[in-house]
């Protein structure tokens, strides 16, 4: 990783960091649907595909799991963001309970959509596990059901999380640093 170790800023979470937490939001995700015959896990691809693989060996449950790919347009002149599904699910999601999980929730307009698309859909429940949370964009209200880390409003790479495609394959979650974007 030392090719991209220059670009880093500073390191947010550890590896070590990112998956204690992990454990514990797996151990409490395994709790809450104990009762719940299957349990729908969808990724949002794909910042979110190195903390889903990490989650769902988590879950002592019984998953199907499934991956979408969406995209949002925020137009400043309409009040709320809009969200094309540009891959969807292929299982049949009504009477399941599905959990999203996501790598960041920024403004919500992504997941407020996604989700009310999934209750229009008639899923038996809808929740959202997200790593991170930035609190300070928010433009719409979310409940983050299982939330890994809260993070300042700084530009956050690795783990999934890219600038312009890179760094997804750190393992921590690191700041870029200003000049590789200025
Ligand atoms: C990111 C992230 C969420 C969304 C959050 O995806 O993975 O899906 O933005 O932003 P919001 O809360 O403001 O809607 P991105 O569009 O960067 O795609 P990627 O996951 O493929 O990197």
């Amino acid at each position: 990783m030392e090719a991209m170790k220059q670009d880093v800023k500073k390191v947010l979470f550890r590896e070590e960091e990112i998956q204690a937490r992990i454990e514990e939001l797996g151990k409490q995700i395994t709790k809450d649907y104990e009762n719940a015959k299957s349990l729908l896990v969808i990724g949002i691809l794909k910042g979110s595909c190195v903390f889903f693989a990490d989650l769902i060996r988590k879950l002592d449950l019984p998953v199907e799991i499934e991956f979408m790919s969406v995209s949002s347009y925020q137009d400043s002149s309409v009040s709320s963001g809009e969200v094309k599904i540009t891959k969807d699910v292929s299982a049949s999601v009504a009477k399941r309970h599905v959990l999203f999980v996501e790598d960041i929730i920024d403004t919500g307009f992504t997941m407020s959509k996604v989700m009310e698309i999934f209750q229009e859909r008639g899923a038996a429940s809808v929740k959202l596990c997200s790593l991170l949370s930035k609190p300070d964009r928010r433009k719409v209200d979310i409940d983050i059901d299982y939330l890994g880390f809260t993070i300042p409003d700084e530009f956050v790479i690795g783990y999934g999380l890219d600038f312009a495609e890179k760094y997804r394959n750190l393992p921590y979650i690191g700041v870029l640093d200003e000049s590789v974007y200025m």
